[in-house]
């Protein structure tokens, strides 16, 4: 098979792609690594600082507050019950209710300025509720008193294990974008490229096409030159040319879409073709629909299309004797037009790449008979073109759907 350039520059992006998602996610992958190691450290150390809580507690119930320890017991509540400013905490019974809401049994714990004892105490068990959900309690002995201390992730903690998630979802959606943004800016570029490139070409043989015009009417007029079997046969060559220059000005431009008469221009088409193929190769039109088949079709380009689609069933048949059926069938709103042959068909890896273009398995093709089919059906008609099926030695057929 033969290897284009075009379809090197198609692997080649998509290795690109592989490598760059490759990267993207390892960064991403460290980052959420490390947040977490991180994580891990700050739970350990808020555990650590519960627990000094729960020693100091302990402490301060079990002494006289009116001896020389009075002192030692204003440290500790400065420095240690009030520097813990971050991580809610609350003491209960051995059968886990809150002692009080007292400001001394809970430690960070934001009730509204307004909130009721009931609603202070619906909000302590909701609390509760998170904090068994995150850590074991630690148990204290207060006074004789068998309590426990349940606490739960400080708002800081908790803002980090899901702040990497949140921080990659963001540049994620801006790296998306950015994709977006680049892609449609280059697929743009490529349709001017192929729109001057057509359009300039339409331009250009427009000139020599009018000479040529020109001097067959005069050939025509002069008695000396007039029955000359030559100009028939010129005629013809002319009127393929404007029919090559009308294809390229239409795709080069914003093509019109009149009401056609399908059955009619399929029936043309086929007689046409008939008489520039090999007589082994025999081509039917197979129509359920009486005349007229109404659709709005650029009639140039849709003809390149269906020519494109016969060469290459043609070329399928590599020489030998076959056919090509064209069935013309009104489906559920949509016209369905099936192109079938009884050539070699397309092996199943080819299936995906037939349209991609640039991908060829003959000799002197360019790969774009497709593509550019493609284009013309989906941009320009807003239809469909598909392999509908394909049978290594048995045939393929090629299906364009259209809307009526
Ligand atoms: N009817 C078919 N039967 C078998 N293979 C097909 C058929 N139609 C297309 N293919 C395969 O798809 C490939 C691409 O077709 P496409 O028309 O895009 O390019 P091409 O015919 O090779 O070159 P060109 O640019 O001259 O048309 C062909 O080379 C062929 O391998
Ligand atoms: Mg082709």
């Amino acid at each position: 098979m033969k290897q284009n350039f075009l379809i090197n520059l198609y692997n080649d992006k998509s290795q690109t792609k592989i490598v760059a998602i490759l990267i993207a996610l390892l960064i991403g992958g460290a980052s959420v690594f490390y947040t977490n190691y991180i994580v891990k450290k700050l739970a350990e150390h808020e555990r650590q600082e519960i627990e000094l809580y729960a020693k100091a507690l302990e402490i301060i119930t079990s002494t006289d507050s009116d001896n020389d320890e009075g002192v030692a017991i204003n440290f500790i509540t400065e420095q240690i019950i009030k520097k813990n400013d971050m991580i809610p905490a609350i003491v209960t019974d051995d059968h886990d209710n809150p002692i009080s809401t007292a400001s001394a049994s809970s430690i960070n714990i934001n009730f509204p300025s307004k909130a009721t004892e009931d609603e202070k105490k619906e909000i302590m068990y909701e609390e509760l509720e998170v904090m068994k959900s995150q850590h074991p309690p630690i148990e204290i002995n207060l006074a004789g008193l068998q309590q426990r201390i349940f606490y739960r992730n400080s708002d800081v903690l908790f803002q980090l294990q899901y702040y990497p998630y949140v921080q990659l979802s963001v540049i994620g959606v801006f790296v998306w974008l950015t994709y977006l943004a680049f892609s449609s800016s280059r697929r743009a570029e490529q349709n001017r490229v192929w729109v001057g490139l057509a359009k300039e070409t339409a331009h250009q043989l427009g000139t020599p096409i009018s000479s040529l015009m020109a001097w067959i009417e005069y050939f025509k007029s002069d008695p000396q030159f007039s029955h000359n079997e030559a100009i028939p046969e010129l005629e013809k060559d002319v009127h393929k040319l404007e029919m090559i220059t009308a294809r390229f000005s239409n795709i080069g431009s914003v093509p019109t879409l009149t009401e056609e008469n399908l059955h009619d221009i399929l029936d043309n088409i086929i007689s046409y073709l008939q008489s520039r193929i090999s007589s082994k190769v025999k081509l039917y039109l197979d129509s359920d629909s009486p005349n007229p088949a109404p659709a709005k079709i650029n009639r140039h380009l849709f003809e390149w299309v269906i020519e494109n689609l016969c060469k290459n069933a043609v070329d399928a048949m590599s020489g030998g004797s076959g056919e090509i059926i064209i069935t013309l069938r009104n489906q559920s709103n949509k016209w369905v037009i099936d192109i079938s042959d009884t050539g070699k068909g397309i092996s199943k890896a080819n299936l995906k790449k037939v349209f991609d273009a640039g991908f060829s398995t003959k000799k002197r093709g360019w790969g774009l008979g497709l593509t550019l089919a493609k284009r013309i059906i989906e941009n320009y008609h807003q239809g469909k073109i598909f392999v509908k099926s394909s049978e290594p030695n048995k045939g393929t057929t090629f299906r364009i759907l259209l809307n009526i």
